[in-house]
């Protein structure tokens, strides 16, 4: 049966991180998966979490399972980090997941089950591992252009032409915050319009929100998903705790549907469902860490001071580097890095010149030129500096 099997198409995001590994010069620089490093090129287990992993090996008295939706003490506290009182707890319907890759798995088989004729819109460039998953399970989906190589921004107006082709009971699959892979966001009026447009089509927003923290702040980052949540009859959000609790391992997600409190029920039952046929009862371990610390204000002080650090450290990293850019190139064409948030940057130089940077100058970033701003540090920003310089003059 096994020689029926034909090779999958390889992950470029993985791909990168392999061949990285085998590179055996010494001054490389890793700027491909989207994993947070210190300026030492650790990621470390933040002290909220140890914290939190400490005290619930010594509280917890067992290890049976807990509900096919999770716990809702889990639930409630994400669903309080990521929409505040945006909308009644009565409209959210959730489920814990395996990271923010299985809240948005679940969301598509949701809405394969609710609406087979829907296509789910994607931003053009997405995440890769979005367009996978969509192709995996065979659903329809088409793009909508959302940057624009020449500014580094968003390009808007391209936007909203496409997106007024959605039908109604489309998707629309929107990056709550600091967009994979480009960087470029919306801005709150943008988002306002982009709500308006998806009430008067009646599409259904699908909110990835797998950064929140990292871009302008907690509660900044998670404004526009808030503002779909207020405006919109109905909508999904799938949201990760991989990166703004570093619990990448552990794989801890949340998918909310929010819609008509009278619904609430059944949309629980289907979701329920849909984790007892995927994988039964989702994993525990590393959501009962992030509810420990969202539930402790002490902890919780102290998470949010930590992913404070990390975002603001970013920042001073993306300026440096837009910096030492117009420097050496006596131009402003690089800016946007600094006005973009979150971890990744797209720099719109194509992959012949990806290529040859890592060539040449043992820098590793994704095929589209997504580069991990926090895989520098102070020292390695010039040395990248160099490479793009040099690359792409
Ligand atoms: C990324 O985009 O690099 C991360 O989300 C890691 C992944 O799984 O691709």
């Amino acid at each position: 049966m096994f020689s029926n099997l034909k090779d999958q198409p390889a992950d470029k995001i993985l791909m990168l991180m392999a061949s990285y590994k085998e590179d055996a010069r010494s001054d490389k620089l890793d700027l491909g998966v989207g994993v947070y490093k210190d300026a030492q090129g650790n990621t470390p287990v933040m002290r909220a979490v140890k914290a939190a992993e400490k005290r619930i090996w010594e509280e917890q008295t067992t290890k049976s399972y807990v509900a096919l939706a999770g716990d809702s003490a889990f639930a409630d506290a994400m669903r309080d980090l990521v929409l505040g009182d945006s909308v009644s707890a009565d409209r959210v319907a959730a489920i814990a997941t395996p990271g923010g890759t299985g809240a948005f798995r679940q969301g598509v088989d949701l809405i394969r089950t609710a609406n087979p004729d829907a296509t789910v819109w994607i931003s053009a460039p997405t995440w890769p591992n979005h367009v996978s998953i969509l192709k995996t399970v065979g659903q329809a989906f088409k793009e909508y252009r959302y940057f624009d190589t020449t500014t580094g921004e968003v390009d808007f107006d391209g936007m909203m032409a496409d997106l007024d082709g959605i039908k109604e009971g489309d998707v629309v699959l929107l990056h709550g915050c600091c967009h994979n892979p480009t960087g470029a966001n919306l801005s709150g009026e943008q988002w306002s319009g982009v709500a308006q447009l998806l009430r008067q089509k009646k599409a259904l927003p699908f909110v990835d929100i797998a950064y929140q923290g990292f871009g302008d702040g907690l509660d900044e980052d998670a404004a526009g998903t808030r503002i779909l949540a207020e405006t919109q009859p109905e909508m999904l959000i799938g949201a990760s705790c991989s990166k703004n609790f570093g619990v990448y391992r552990d794989r801890v997600g949340l998918l909310m549907a929010v819609g008509d409190s009278a619904n609430k029920k059944t949309t629980q039952g289907n979701l329920n469902h849909l984790n007892r046929q995927n994988y039964s009862f989702p994993p525990d371990h590393g959501a009962r860490v992030v509810t420990t610390i969202l539930t402790d204000p002490d902890l919780r002080a102290d998470w949010q001071a930590e992913l404070e650090d990390m975002r603001t450290g970013m920042l001073v990293l993306r300026q440096q580097l837009a910096d030492e850019l117009r420097q050496r190139l006596n131009d402003d064409r690089f800016d946007f890095i600094a006005r973009h948030r979150g971890m990744f940057s797209r720099l719109g130089v194509d992959e012949a010149k990806v290529e040859a940077m890592r060539k040449d100058h043992g820098v590793y970033m994704v095929s589209d030129s997504r580069m991990n701003i926090a895989g520098l540090n102070a020292q390695t920003v010039p040395i990248l500096a160099d490479a793009i310089a040099k690359t792409c003059r």
